[in-house]
Formats: structure tokens, C-alpha cells, sequence
């Protein structure tokens, strides 16, 4: 089976690629820029250049593969790029895979999407899960939780450097997951033929809360966290009153997303029957805590590296 990943460069695609070439897949990258892609090469991946903006350069990436995974999306500091690449660029892709005949379409969505017309990423994941369905393509979607690599930036760094955390007084429990989990789930969708043309609500075996996560990372720092509350009514008005501006739209988006954190409780909702089905033990899954602490003991074992040299070229200076 030969396989074309889009967003191989991301947090997601660069373990579901990783994953793909141990398991022997042959596996082909559509990259929107070489240089950058480069360490997907050294992996043993072939690169095609193609760009989502670019509805011309798709079809050509696609001959004679059999299954393409989607795990592109907008970059968070490309304004306006969200229609062009969430919306017309897989609107074009869809298209595409359909007249290259793809055996199976792999894309990946948030929870909860259909309830949350007002926010234009939503809007968009959800109007693309109803193509995909409609397209005859067969698809698997999965709709994903918030993953562990983006809560490095959440809390960990800002705690390190000693920089506010802003956070509402939201109680909701999260099941986050690690995206070498997410892969895990995304290639065995290959293997079992009965996730074909399903949707699967993907989440951790644990949920947790913003304090519980605070609490975590200053027992990892030895430091403790400057937490500024702000009242989940605040957060919104401010949404609001950034959507007006262009160049503002991006950060009403992100501040949306606590909208749908504090009115949904079921992203903690077990998902064992779902990992009986992909035959992944939960034990098997990476815990938050046990993703934490290797992060902290190799950013320590990078600082102490750091000292150690700038030690060693202070003697030789003074030698
Ligand atoms: N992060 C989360 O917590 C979360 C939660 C729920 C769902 N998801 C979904 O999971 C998937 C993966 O997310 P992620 O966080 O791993 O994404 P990411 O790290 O932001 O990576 C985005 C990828 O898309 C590529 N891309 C952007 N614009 C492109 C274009 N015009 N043409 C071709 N490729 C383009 C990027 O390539 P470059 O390297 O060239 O920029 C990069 O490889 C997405 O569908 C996302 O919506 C994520």
C-alpha cells in the first residue's frame, strides 16, 4: 500500500510518517517547501512538491497511491489561510483523490465541530467531514482531542519562564492525548476494514483539569506557576471584540476554543470500546504525567549540558 501523507511537516503527520515507515509502508510526502521537509527525506520518505493553495499541484502528487492521509491544516501565523487551505485546498483534494480512485481517506477533525457554526475552523472541519461523506471516497475521520505537545506551550514553558498562565475557572476534565497515540489509531484504520466510511471520537484513557496539569508541571519545574483567572465571560467579550478586526481574527479563534472547552463535558468519555476495536491495549498509551516528566528531564539534562560548556569555555578562556 502506498501511501500520501499531507502535513507530514506537523506535530501530527510526522508521527503518523514515522509510524508508516516502520510498518514498511511506502510513503510519499506532498510538502509545500524542500528545505524545510528535508528530515522527512532522511527518514526514507519520497517528496512531491505540492501546495493546497494550489489546486494544480495536487493531482500530479497522487499517481499510484492507494491511500492518502490528510493530517494538514492552516498555520496558526498564516492569517487568512484558512479558507484557502481548510476549505478550497480540500475541497480540491477531495476532488483529486476521487479521480485517482484512492482506496481510503483518512482526515482528521476536532470533537464536537457540528456544535460550533460560530468558529470558522469548526465550520470548516465540519463542512469537509459532509464532502468527504458525500464524495463516495472511502474515508475514515477522526475527530481528535487537544494533544499533549501542545500543552508544552500552555504550561510548561510559560512556568519555566516565569510568564503569566491564563486560564478561566473552567472544571473540565480532558482527555489529551500524545500524537504517536493518535498515529497508532490512524495506521491500524488501514488494517481493519470495518473503519472504513466511520467517524471516531478519538480520546485519552485519563481527563484532566487545567489545575491538575499546573500542578504537575511545578512539581517537574521545582517552580511555581503565575496563574492570572479570568472570567470565562471576559474571555468571550474579547472574541468578540478582536472578530472585528482582520488582522484579529486569529486570536479570536483561539480564544473560542475555550467556549467549547466549558460547554462540553464528554471529552473525558471512555473510549475503551474504541480501542477494543482498533485492538490497542490503553495500557499501551502514553500517560500525560509520563510525557511531562521526559520532557522535563531532558530540557534539565539539556540546561545542565548548556552550563557544563559554557563552564568549559569560561576556563579556556581564563587558560
Ligand atoms: N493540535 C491539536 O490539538 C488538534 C486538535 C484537534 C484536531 N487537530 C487536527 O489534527 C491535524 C494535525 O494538526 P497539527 O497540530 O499536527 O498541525 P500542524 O502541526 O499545525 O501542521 C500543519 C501541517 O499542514 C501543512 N500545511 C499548511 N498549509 C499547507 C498548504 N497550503 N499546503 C500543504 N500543506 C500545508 C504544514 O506544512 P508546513 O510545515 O509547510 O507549514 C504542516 O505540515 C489537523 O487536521 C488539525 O486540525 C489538531
Amino acid at each position: 500500500m502506498s501511501l500520501l501523507i499531507i502535513g507530514g511537516t506537523g506535530t501530527l503527520g510526522r508521527q503518523i510518517v514515522l509510524q508508516a515507515l516502520t510498518k514498511g509502508y511506502q510513503v510519499r510526502c506532498l510538502v509545500r517547501n524542500f528545505r524545510k521537509a528535508s528530515f522527512l527525506k532522511e527518514w526514507g520518505v519520497e517528496l512531491v512538491y505540492g501546495d493546497l493553495t494550489r489546486p494544480e499541484t495536487i493531482p500530479p502528487c497522487l499517481k499510484g497511491i492507494t491511500a492518502v492521509i490528510d493530517a494538514s491544516t492552516s498555520r496558526a501565523n498564516e492569517l487568512e489561510s484558512l479558507k484557502k487551505v481548510d476549505w478550497d485546498g480540500k475541497l480540491c483534494l477531495i476532488e483529486a483523490a476521487k479521480s485517482a480512485n484512492i482506496q481510503k481517506f483518512l482526515f482528521f477533525s476536532a470533537q464536537n465541530v457540528e456544535q460550533f457554526d460560530n468558529i470558522p475552523l469548526m465550520k470548516v472541519k465540519n463542512g469537509i467531514e459532509v464532502k468527504l461523506k458525500e464524495s463516495g471516497l472511502p474515508y475514515t475521520i477522526f475527530r481528535l482531542t487537544g494533544f499533549y505537545q501542545g500543552l508544552i506551550e500552555q504550561y510548561a514553558i510559560p512556568i519555566l519562564e516565569n510568564l503569566p498562565i491564563w486560564m478561566t475557572n473552567e472544571n473540565t476534565y480532558i482527555s489529551y492525548m500524545d500524537t504517536q497515540d493518535i498515529a497508532k489509531f490512524c495506521l491500524r484504520s488501514l488494517q481493519i476494514p470495518q473503519t472504513t466510511n466511520q467517524t471516531f471520537l478519538l480520546s485519552g484513557s485519563r481527563g484532566w483539569v487545567s489545575s491538575e496539569i499546573i500542578n504537575l508541571c511545578e512539581q517537574l519545574a521545582g517552580q511555581k506557576a503565575k496563574v492570572q483567572r479570568v472570567p470565562l465571560f471576559f474571555l468571550k467579550l474579547i472574541s468578540n471584540f478582536f472578530g472585528f478586526f482582520q488582522w484579529g481574527q486569529n486570536i479570536s479563534e483561539r480564544l473560542a476554543f475555550v467556549e467549547i472547552l466549558n460547554t462540553e463535558n464528554n471529552f473525558s468519555k471512555s473510549t475503551f470500546e474504541l480501542y477494543k476495536m482498533f485492538k490497542i491495549d490503553p495500557s499501551e498509551i502514553i500517560q500525560l504525567d509520563d510525557y511531562f516528566l521526559e520532557y522535563f528531564i531532558r530540557l534539565l539534562k539539556r540546561l545542565r549540558d548548556i552550563n557544563f560548556e559554557d563552564i568549559q569555555k569560561q576556563k579556556n578562556l581564563i587558560i
